[in-house]
């Protein structure tokens, strides 16, 4: 991390949701920073409190009924604690985001100029000739080819990929100092997602904009992240560069990600290996660490411990959140790493196989982690609550 204060320092962030079914956990006290000119990715599966954590920044889930609590410093102002208004000022403006849902930015029934222009003169005092010239200037700017004759088009008229780079440039209409960019390449193909990072890359280079990009795929964060956080059941459970993710993940699900991702993996040969069973309901989490019954490193107390996020020795930078011991996860990497099998790496390690079997079966699994968790828990002081 860099000496200077970050742009955005989001700290012990939580968002629950009450429903009829219990509170829902969507993020769990996560502290992250993203600094200026500089790209943070936000890894996890699907359901890990990404698009939650984010549109909370935004202010977007407190009509959606969340109860937040944490900081949110953008430029040391607190948004968690701005009202709608103020908010307001700041959305669109200096922070943008790109939606997920790609319907949700650009609507079907007006003209893409139309929108740009709007989205233009929503924070700038400029004429609508003044406008429309931004917006050709901002469809160039994302490489869309005869951008005059473009806007005045409907968004069903351009591609998959012009549609991505028309949202791009409405998030730009106002030169943010920070895009969130949540799963920006997930709907495209592999040759239009290369494009489409390509041209975030650029667009960084050349507006000096921090992005924060969100995305399940490690392989898009490779592209284009210079640091990495990787959540799981609404935490984050490793932070660090992502020189030093890449090149020695600490935390097993970590390593079950970059096992089951075809870019990372192809180029050295190796079988791909999904993670086994499902991500756990947020409502009921399992207990201890809320990896261990997909984790094939499990250990006895590894149900009744929750890890916090910790440095690892002598990388005061990289953090994780896993009670193995420092030197035995460095030699599950090496033999991981070096093509072997969980069951093989566990064996060379001398590390006994987790108890409970590990989850296959997404349903079977957290019944059995439920039932455990109940017998277990009772005994401990809860811990991070
Ligand atoms: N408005 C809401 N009410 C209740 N639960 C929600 C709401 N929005 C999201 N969630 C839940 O929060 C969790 C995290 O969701 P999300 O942040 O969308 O995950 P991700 O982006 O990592 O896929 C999920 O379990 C989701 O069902
Ligand atoms: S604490 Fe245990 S269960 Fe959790 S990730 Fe580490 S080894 Fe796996
Ligand atoms: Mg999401």
């Amino acid at each position: 991390m860099s000496a200077t204060e970050p742009l955005l320092r989001v700290e012990e962030l939580r968002v629950e949701f009450p429903t009829e079914d219990g509170v829902v956990h969507a993020v769990d006290g996560i502290t992250y920073e993203v600094h200026r000119g500089r790209t943070l990715g936000i890894v996890g599966e699907s359901g890990s409190g990404k698009t939650v954590s984010s549109l909370t920044t935004l202010g977007l889930t407190r009509a959606q009924g969340a109860r937040v609590s944490g900081r949110i410093l953008f430029e040391g102002r607190d948004l968690a604690a701005l009202s709608e208004r103020e908010l307001r000022a700041i959305r669109g403006n200096e922070i943008a985001m790109i939606f997920q849902d790609p319907l949700s930015s650009l609507h079907p029934f007006f003209r893409v100029g139309a929108q740009l222009i709007e989205a233009v003169r929503v924070h700038q005092d400029v004429s609508r000739a003044k406008a429309r010239e931004r917006a050709v200037e901002l469809l160039g700017l994302v490489g869309i080819p005869d951008p005059s004759r473009r806007l005045d088009e409907y968004p069903h008229e351009f591609s998959g990929g012009m549609r991505q780079r028309a949202m791009i440039a409405m998030a730009l209409a106002n030169d943010p100092k920070l895009l969130i960019a949540d799963e920006p390449t997930t709907a495209l193909d592999v040759t239009v997602q290369a494009q489409i990072l390509a041209l975030l890359e650029r667009l960084q280079r050349e507006l000096e904009m921090a992005i924060v990009i969100i995305t399940h795929d490690l392989g898009v964060v490779a592209e284009v992240a210079d640091d990495i956080a990787v959540m799981y059941a609404g935490r984050i459970v490793e932070a660090a560069s992502a020189e030093l993710i890449f090149a020695g993940p600490e935390h097993p699900y970590t390593w079950g990600l970059l096992k089951s991702i075809p870019s990372l993996t192809s180029a050295r040969k190796e079988r791909l290996v999904p993670i086994q069973g499902t991500p756990p309901s947020l409502i009921r989490r399992p207990s201890g660490c809320h990896f261990h019954p997909r984790c094939p490193y499990s250990q006895p107390d590894h149900a009744r411990i929750d890890p916090q996020l910790r440095p690892v020795p002598e990388e005061p930078t990289h953090h994780v959140a896993c009670l193995l011991e420092p030197d035995v996860r460095k030699r599950l990497w090496v033999e991981l790493s070096a093509g072997r099998t969980a069951e093989e790496a566990r064996a060379s390690v001398g590390l006994p196989a987790p108890q409970e079997p590990v989850a296959g079966a997404g349903a079977a699994a957290s019944a059995g982690a439920g039932a455990g968790a109940s017998g277990i828990v009772g005994d401990v002081p809860e811990v991070g609550l």
